[in-house]
């Protein structure tokens, strides 16, 4: 069908669903027409006609579904013909968060194995395995990691990114991956969104500069032999679109804004990944006035099919088309008319799939839309040699483990950590001589994990060890190596305690690692975990010059420490490379990186970008000293203004949060404060220090909860997602009869706690109705129990978990 025609009959079927607002109605022929770069191939799609004539309806509607491996085995695949699958940031081979490289290799064959199975007289369709190898192939134990995209912005050097992109694709393969959900080529708007780290900058020059060599490094150059294949894999950009500019910088929210304004700001990227022959592009998670993106016809068929000329995969995001009005997650025939072309559902696929093949049978999904979403994945599939190339492991690369972290990818990663740092504040220490004597402190010196951020083996980053980065060297282990090379000494002390007064000390700190809406903030101030600016402030008063290395996934007003530091770099997340910061410190290189990203005076400064009405930054886009500049500072107002507020806290340091309060009293009444010590009862105690903790005693005279109770709040992306409700507490007399915690049964749990301290969690999916939560936590029992609370939160847990499942 021409595309003309296609999209008459999309905008028709839209009306008869949810009729959209004129303002989530885009306009394709405002925006540049563009054709799709790779010249059609004939042959090819006579040979795609040919096979879907083969096909069955369920190996069609198996195509444009797409499950997690948690939750789907190979003989899913074969029984349902899936075309792909995924796996989300806490999913791995065998539930294992540092599974071995072979363990990823060998499920890929698995699933490839599994997709090519005889079946009768059925056509064979290999299925193939995206990843979001966002920072490096960030999911594997011993690969290289690249910093994270905001540092890359940092760099402004578009050739390097191209290696980036050609060492990520063939540390893939060495697993047998062959497709990656990147790059992210958003355009950052409010810097509180907890994926600016994602982002290239705060304007589209940066990530329309990067976009075209990055996916040339990853899928090789159209026209070429090994396009797609042999070192290459398939990319996807995303978030389309708008994802970095939605109010208040909310993750999967609303942008809110002209057609004008999201043409400009978020579309130049994208027309560069497009020109450089992109092969996917998932659908945002978030919404334009109000429409999801998911489920908007006008901008995923009019604007980037019709339009842009994008004749590849439109992907969702994970459960993306459930947030589309009137979609559950297993039901969404309107994504799909809209121009999606393959359902993420990671656990949600045997639904969709189910709903899908009704609808088609039915006729409410137009066999037109289906027959189309299939010949994109064939043709993605048949461009990329799915049908010549044999299993995984007998492919080139695969099983070649020495590439992961091979010599030549550390190199390109160490060259891209030392040329992402910007210098914010020189008094004239740097650089530093590597003959010198230099003490390193600060919590985060000597920590893989704290440089890689998010996305790093498991979803947000946390519950990894030292262990699990083989390959990799600590910002603290290349300073030493540089300082003891060229004859100086160097100590790691994390609290900055010293004997010998050292020449200088460097203090390495920042945020800890998080990922999308977990990390989503209220202002931009920075909230250190551990003392480090105390440990600044006494330096400085001993007379010892401080370089502050500050890790972040963004700006944050940090004034206090910029005061108190003599040279202030910005280190963003450098990755597995910490080598490259010694580089640059000690003058083996000179500082180039420059402010991808405003840098804000107040904390409550949001949005801030180069361009607004009033702009007034400390720091201004594009910044960055040079060793040879004069980069002193006057002093900086430490008043913090702000709202702070940290969302994922419900009780810390002895206190409840967020306005709730910890409430009392027999099961199923109105709970109170203080009920009286007859039934259950809290006093307050101390686990590390003065009344940090609160301690709970169920008597067992009859049912009884605790809980922790305020205004209802909206906890369906946390439940979507991998987030449980966690708390980390100790019992110090163990229950006698079934305890649950929001309705779940802890009790094993809790036995397994007698005496000592440890996290019982519970997926906030178990919550039963997670769009108004007035009591996220809720732990009942009708017999007698004892134990000490020291910290309630919503997080992606590191043990304890106990499902509802
Ligand atoms: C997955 C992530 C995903 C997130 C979405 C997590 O459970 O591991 O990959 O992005 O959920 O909410
Ligand atoms: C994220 C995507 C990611 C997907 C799969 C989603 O939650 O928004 O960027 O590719 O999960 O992990």
């Amino acid at each position: 069908m021409r595309r003309s025609a296609m999209w008459a009959i999309l905008a028709a079927s839209a009306l008869t669903a949810a009729t959209p607002l004129a303002a989530q109605v885009a306009h394709p022929d405002q925006w540049p027409a563009a054709t799709s770069p790779i010249p059609r191939d004939a042959a090819m799609e006579a040979r795609i006609t040919a096979l879907m004539a083969r096909m069955s309806l369920e190996q069609k509607v198996g195509q444009v579904v797409q499950g997690d491996i948690a939750s789907i085995t190979p003989d899913d695949v074969r029984r349902y013909h899936l075309g792909s699958v995924f796996n989300g940031g806490n999913s791995d081979p065998g539930g294992k968060y540092n599974a071995p490289a072979k363990d990823w290799l060998a499920l890929a064959d698995a699933f490839w194995d599994a997709s090519t199975a005889p079946q009768g007289k059925l056509p064979r369709i290999p299925a193939i395995w995206g990843i979001d190898a966002v920072h490096g192939h960030s999911n594997v134990v011993g690969a290289t990691l690249f910093p994270h995209n905001i540092g890359l912005g940092a760099m402004r050097d578009p050739a390097l990114m191209r290696r980036i992109g050609a060492a990520t694709a063939i540390e893939m393969r060495v697993t047998g991956i062959d497709w990656t959900f990147a790059p992210t080529i958003a355009v950052v708007r409010d810097d509180r969104w907890g994926r600016t780290y994602e982002g290239f900058g705060e304007t589209p020059e940066i990530a329309t500069s990067y976009a075209g060599p990055l996916v040339e490094g990853l899928q090789g150059r159209i026209g070429d032999r090994d396009w797609l294949k042999g070192p290459h894999v398939v990319a996807t950009a995303k978030h389309f679109l708008g994802d970095g500019g939605t109010r208040g910088g909310k993750d999967q929210g609303d942008a809110v804004m002209g057609e004008t304004a999201l043409r400009d700001l978020f579309s130049p990227p994208y027309y560069a990944a497009l020109k450089a022959g992109v092969q996917s592009v998932m659908a945002s998670f978030s919404g334009w006035n109000g429409a999801k993106m998911s489920g908007n016809a006008s901008l995923l068929t009019g604007v980037l099919k019709d339009r842009m000329g994008f004749d590849g995969v439109v992907v969702g995001d994970w459960n993306s088309h459930g947030q589309v009005a009137g979609c559950t997650n297993v039901n969404c025939p309107a994504a799909l008319k809209a121009g999606l072309d393959v359902y993420m559902a990671p656990d949600s696929w045997k639904g969709i799939w189910e709903t899908t093949l009704a609808g088609v049978k039915a006729g409410t999904i137009p066999m037109a839309r289906l027959d189309d979403a299939v010949r994109r994945v064939l043709r993605v599939k048949m461009r990329a040699g799915i049908f010549e190339v044999v299993k995984p492991s007998a492919r080139p690369l695969a099983g070649r483990y020495e590439l992961l972290s091979s010599p030549e990818h550390k190199a390109i990663a160490r060259q891209a950590v030392a040329e992402s740092l910007v210098l914010l504040k020189n008094t004239g220490v740097l650089p530093l001589k590597p003959g010198a004597s230099i003490l390193v402190a600060g919590d985060a010196a000597d920590d893989v994990a704290r440089q890689s951020g998010g996305w790093t083996l498991s979803w947000q980053g946390t519950g990894t060890t030292p262990a699990d980065f083989p390959a990799a060297t600590s910002i603290w282990r290349g300073l030493d190596a540089a300082v003891t090379a060229a004859g100086g000494r160097a100590t790691l002390a994390r609290d900055g305690r010293f004997e010998a007064k050292p020449d200088a000390a460097i203090v390495v700190f920042g945020e800890m690692p998080y990922a999308e809406f977990q990390g989503d903030l209220a202002d931009v101030a920075f909230d250190d975990a551990a003392d480090n600016l105390a440990v600044m402030k006494r330096l400085k008063a001993q007379g010892v010059p401080v370089v502050a290395v500050f890790l972040s996934g963004r700006p944050l007003w940090v004034n206090p420490y910029l005061n108190a530091a003599d040279a202030f770099v910005a280190a963003w997340l450098p990755g597995s490379e910490g080598a490259g910061v010694a580089d640059v410190l000690f003058g083996r290189r000179e500082f180039r990186g420059k402010l991808p990203y405003s840098w804000p005076k107040r904390a409550d400064q949001t949005p801030l970008n180069v361009g607004d009405a009033g702009y007034d930054p400390l720091f201004a886009y594009g910044f960055g000293l040079t060793t040879r500049d004069d980069g002193r500072l006057a002093p900086l107002s430490e008043a913090r203004d702000g709202a702070s507020g940290d969302r994922n806290t419900l009780f810390a340091r002895g206190k409840a949060t967020g306005g709730r309060r910890l409430l009392l009293g027999p099961a199923g009444q109105p709970l109170v404060a203080n009920p009286g010590p007859e039934l259950i009862g809290q006093r307050p105690a101390d686990r590390a220090a003065q009344e940090d903790s609160v301690r709970l005693t169920w008597t067992g005279r009859a049912a009884a909860t605790a809980a922790f109770v305020g205004a209802p709040v909206d906890l369906s992306r946390e439940a979507n997602g991998d987030v449980a409700l966690v708390a980390e507490l100790r019992v110090d007399a163990a229950p006698t009869a079934p305890v649950t915690l929001n309705g779940v049964d802890v009790t094993a749990r809790l036995r397994a706690l007698a005496g000592r301290w440890g996290q019982v969690a519970v997926p906030l999916r178990c919550l039963a109705d997670r769009a108004r939560v007035a009591r996220p936590f809720a732990m009942t029992t009708a017999g007698s129990l004892d134990l000490t609370v020291s910290a309630v939160r919503f997080a992606s847990p590191a043990e304890g978990l106990v499902d509802c499942r």
